[in-house]
C-alpha cells in the first residue's frame, strides 16, 4: 500500500530524497472530523500544507470528510454516529479539529459534542497522547511566566487516554430519600499502565532520556499500583532516569521549574489538568499539537495494516467566539499534521519540512491574532496556511 508511485517525481529529486533516507510514493487515507468552531477553519489549513508537502515529496493524500461533535448531534442526534465511526476505522489517520459550543453546553443535555471525542478514543484504542510543550523562542512575551524560567523548555507530556476516571465503571448519578449522589470511578489494569509507561521510555530514549512518572501514591491506590508498574517496566530501560514524581508537585514545577522535565507520563485526568497547564506557559494555546496513539512510536515505524488508525488534534479548543472570522490560528492544527506525518506515516523529513516552515514563519516576525502584539497586523487563517504551502512546496 505504501510504495504505490502514484506521482512521478524527477528521477534527481528522488535519488536526493533516498539519500535522505525518505519514504517515496506513499499514499494515505486520511479521516477529517473538522467539528464545531474554528475546528474546520484550522483543519482545512493544515490539510492545504500536507497536500503541498505531497506534491513535494511525491505522496498522495486523500482527505474524507466526515461529521463529529455539535454539529453531528444537530444533523444526526448523535455525537458521532455509525458512518463516521465506519470512515474512521477505514483510514489510516484521522485529522481532528474541535468540538463543543455553547448551543450544546447544557448541563443536563442527554448527548454532548464531546461524547463525540471519547467515543473515538475508546473505538480505536487510542491509548497515548502525546502532548508536546515547547516554547518558542519568538514568542516568550506572550508568556505568563518569567522569560528565565522558560528557557530550554522542551518536553512533552504523554496521557493515558482511555481508562482512568474518564472511562471507569461504575459512572453514573441517583437519587434517593437522603438526596442526589453520583460516582466516577477511577481504576487501571497492570497492562494499561505497563502499555502507555512503555511509550513514555521509549519516547524519553529518542529525547533527552529522563522520564518523570506522576501519581498520587500517599492517597490512592491505584497510584501506587501505576508507580510499582512504572519501576517493573524501568527495568528494561536501563538508559533512561525514572523519577516518580507526585502530581501536585508536578502541578507547582511545572509553572516554577518546567525545564527539568523531558518525557512525563500520568493518568487520564492528571493528565487532562497538568496538560492545559504546561500549554499555557508556551504563549498561546493556538500553537500547541497533540496525537493520540494507538500503539507504541517507533522512530522507523508505520502503522500495521489492519491497526487502529491514531488520531491527530489540537489542543485548543473551539473558540466558537472567533469562529468564521478567518482569525484563528492554524499552527497547532498545522503541527498536529506534522504529528501525523511523523507518527503514522513515518515520513520524518516531511515532518520537519513542515516544522521548519512553522518555527521559519514565526522568525521571521509573522503572528495570528492570538499572539500578535497590538502595533502588529495578525496574519489571516487561510494566508497562514498559504505562506506555510509556499514554504514547504517546490
Ligand atoms: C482534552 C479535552 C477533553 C478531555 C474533553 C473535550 C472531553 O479537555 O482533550 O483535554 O477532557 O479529555
Ligand atoms: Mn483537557
Amino acid at each position: 500500500m505504501w510504495e504505490t508511485h502514484r506521482y512521478r517525481v524527477s528521477s534527481r529529486l528522488k535519488s536526493k530524497l533516498v539519500q535522505e533516507g525518505a519514504v517515496l510514493g506513499m499514499e494515505a487515507r486520511i479521516a477529517v472530523l473538522g467539528g464545531d468552531g474554528i475546528g474546520p477553519e484550522v483543519t482545512a489549513e493544515s490539510i492545504k500544507v500536507v497536500d503541498a508537502i505531497g506534491r513535494r515529496y511525491g505522496h498522495r493524500f486523500d482527505w474524507v470528510p466526515g461529521l463529529v461533535g455539535g454539529r453531528s448531534i444537530d444533523e444526526r442526534g448523535t455525537a458521532i454516529d455509525s458512518d463516521t465511526l465506519n470512515l474512521v476505522l477505514g483510514s489510516d489517520a484521522v485529522l481532528f479539529g474541535a468540538v463543543g459550543g455553547p448551543k450544546w453546553d447544557d448541563p443536563l443535555a442527554k448527548v454532548r459534542p464531546e461524547d463525540g471525542i471519547l467515543k473515538l478514543r475508546k473505538t480505536l484504542g487510542l491509548f497515548a497522547n502525546l502532548r508536546p510543550v515547547k516554547v518558542y523562542p519568538q514568542l516568550i512575551d506572550s508568556s505568563p511566566l518569567r522569560a528565565d524560567r522558560l528557557e530550554g523548555v522542551d518536553f512533552v507530556i504523554i496521557r493515558e487516554l482511555t481508562g482512568g476516571l474518564y472511562f471507569g465503571k461504575p459512572k453514573r448519578r441517583w437519587e434517593n430519600t437522603r438526596g442526589r449522589r453520583a460516582v466516577d470511578t477511577l481504576s487501571y489494569t497492570e497492562k494499561e499502565i505497563q502499555r502507555v509507561v512503555r511509550v513514555g521510555f521509549e519516547l524519553a530514549r529518542m529525547r533527552r532520556k529522563r522520564l518523570h512518572s506522576l501519581d498520587k501514591m500517599n492517597v490512592m491506590e491505584t497510584s501506587r499500583l501505576w508507580r510499582e508498574v512504572a519501576t517493573e517496566v524501568g527495568h528494561e530501560y536501563p538508559d533512561v532516569e525514572l523519577i516518580h514524581m507526585l502530581a501536585d508537585n508536578a502541578a507547582m514545577q511545572i509553572v516554577t521549574n518546567p525545564n527539568i522535565f523531558d518525557v512525563i507520563v500520568t493518568e487520564n485526568t492528571f493528565g487532562d489538568i497538568l496538560s492545559d497547564e504546561a500549554a499555557v506557559i508556551g504563549g498561546s494555546m493556538g500553537m500547541l499539537p497533540s496525537a493520540s496513539l494507538t500503539s507504541i512510536p517507533k522512530l522507523n515505524g508505520r502503522r500495521r495494516r489492519g491497526g487502529k488508525p491514531s488520531l491527530y488534534e489540537p489542543i485548543h479548543g473551539s473558540a466558537p467566539d472567533i469562529a468564521g472570522r478567518g482569525i484563528a490560528n492554524p499552527l497547532a492544527s498545522m503541527l498536529s499534521a506534522a504529528m501525523m506525518l511523523r507518527w503514522s506515516f513515518g515520513l520524518h523529513k516531511e515532518a520537519n519540512a513542515l516544522e521548519g516552515a512553522i518555527d521559519g514563519f514565526l522568525a521571521e516576525g509573522y503572528r495570528t491574532a492570538d499572539i500578535a502584539s497590538n502595533d502588529q497586523v495578525p496574519v489571516q487563517t487561510a494566508k497562514v496556511g498559504d505562506m506555510i504551502a509556499a514554504q514547504v512546496g517546490d
